[in-house]
């Protein structure tokens, strides 16, 4: 998601990615695109094509991975490289990709150094389309791009939008930098314990009417259930984001649901649980709304100098699930508390029926709400307590989801299922 934290870290870490380029004004954001990738600690290979060398230079793409960029075939490395290549990458990525490259990918070309390392590798392949709409749209291009699906190949957009001549905004748009960064990060971190599972999220803050324009909420920002969400889909889950309102972008491949109050949040948490294999509530629900949501504005200076506010009970979300859960299915919850955390941080395990509970202070600085990172404590069922350090939310979720694998029961059968 946009908001993610640029810093190593898994997928990306250590991992080797060959960014191929080809020849699109969209050439520009693959700067970006290979920076990116570089400050989550992935090691990557440019490779240009000599059209994409008329948009973007080796030098751009040096500059920002410090790294050898690579343009030809003939080098006095030989024949080798585009072995070397291939053979070491962990992902390889085509960013843009333009219509004659889908063509001579589909066929299999070797014409140049990316169409030969691509059929050198055996790593995954994310192609990320950009050209005009009305050539994205074209049979020969669509045949394409489904003889590359058939080799295996992930397609990651094109997105509608405005295109680069701006005379229309159909399907050509190449993705942005951060949602192919996101693409190459569920190449790399594919986990079968995921793969073919459905996970279900809530995040956010809910909003309960006190009249037209007010409303009773908190400092959520959704940050922690959004970088749950983006992370459950990057290892191969489909997933289901139930959002109260938020300012972050929808994670890639998510599918966002949103809502405003807690009642709704309940329906929708309701509507979806069923499919569900692992829930998590990271939302921070209202607890009260008011008792009555006013018509019109409340007006100062009207009959009522210091009006008193009646408030009533919201539904617990995640205590409701209780007794409607998937069989076998895994339930994690939050605690964010000012005292005693762990000991009310258990009694909600408890109550609530969680497998596991992710226990965090608020009030601290740099943890809980309004914060990049987050300092908390994993509370098993068996009433193991896990302290981990201060690290990014990003990171906070890939060890939640780590414990969640552990959980899981069969994590292989999912994958095959998920394959068949
Ligand atoms: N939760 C929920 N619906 C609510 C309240 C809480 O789904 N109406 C979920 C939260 O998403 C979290 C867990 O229950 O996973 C605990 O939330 P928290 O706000 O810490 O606890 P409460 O149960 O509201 O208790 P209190 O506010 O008294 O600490």
């Amino acid at each position: 998601m946009t908001g993610t934290v640029l810093e190593p870290r898994r997928p990306w870490k250590g991992r080797r990615v060959v960014l191929g380029v080809t020849g699109g004004i969209a050439a520009y954001k693959s700067v970006q695109l290979a920076r990116n990738l570089t400050r989550l600690g992935a090691e990557v290979d440019v490779v240009l094509t000599r059209s994409a060398q008329e948009f973007a230079t080796p030098l751009s793409f040096e500059g920002v991975t410090g790294r050898d960029v690579f343009t030809s075939l003939w080098s006095v490395e030989g024949a080798a490289r585009h072995i070397r290549l291939g053979g070491e990458a962990d992902a390889v990525v085509v960013a843009p990709a333009t219509a004659d490259f889908l063509a001579r990918a589909a066929q299999g070309r070797s014409d140049d150094l990316l169409t030969t390392t691509l059929l050198a590798t055996r790593a995954p392949v994310v192609v990320c389309p950009a050209m005009n709409d009305r050539m994205w749209a074209h049979p020969a291009v669509q045949a394409n791009a489904a003889r590359l699906a058939e080799l295996g190949y992930q397609q990651a957009g094109p997105a509608a939008g405005p295109l680069a001549a701006g005379e229309s905004d159909g399907a050509g748009r190449m993705l942005e930098p951060w949602q192919i960064v996101e693409w190459v990060g569920r190449a790399l971190g594919s986990d079968p314990a995921f793969r073919g599972r459905t996970v279900l999220i809530t995040a956010g803050p809910t909003r309960e009417a006190l009249d037209p324009v007010r409303f009773l909420g908190n400092r959520s920002t959704g940050r922690m259930g959004y970088a749950l969400a983006q992370a459950a889909w990057r290892r191969g889950a489909r997933v289901r984001l139930v959002s109260g309102p938020s300012s972050l972008a929808a994670p890639e491949g998510v599918e966002r649901i949103q809502v405003e109050t807690a009642r709704e949040m309940l329906e929708a948490v309701r509507s979806q649980l069923e499919e569900a294999h692992v829930s998590i509530f990271a939302a921070a629900v209202a607890d009260y709304r008011p008792r009555e949501a006013r018509d019109r504005k409340m007006k100062r200076g009207g009959d009522d100098a210091e009006p008193t506010l009646e408030l009533t009970a919201n539904p617990d979300v995640a205590a409701d699930t209780r007794g409607r859960r998937a069989e076998g299915s895994i339930t994690v919850g939050f605690a964010l508390e000012t005292e005693d955390l762990l000991e009310h941080a258990r009694a909600k395990l408890e109550a609530k029926g969680f497998d596991l509970l992710v226990a965090n202070p608020a009030g601290e600085a740099d943890a809980g709400f309004e914060s990049e990172t987050n300092r908390v404590t994993l509370l098993s069922r068996e009433g193991e307590a896990e302290e981990l350090p201060l690290q990014s939310k990003d990171a906070v979720a890939e060890a939640v989801l780590d414990r969640v694998a552990e959980l899981l029961p069969g994590a292989s059968d999912a994958a095959g299922a998920a394959q068949s």
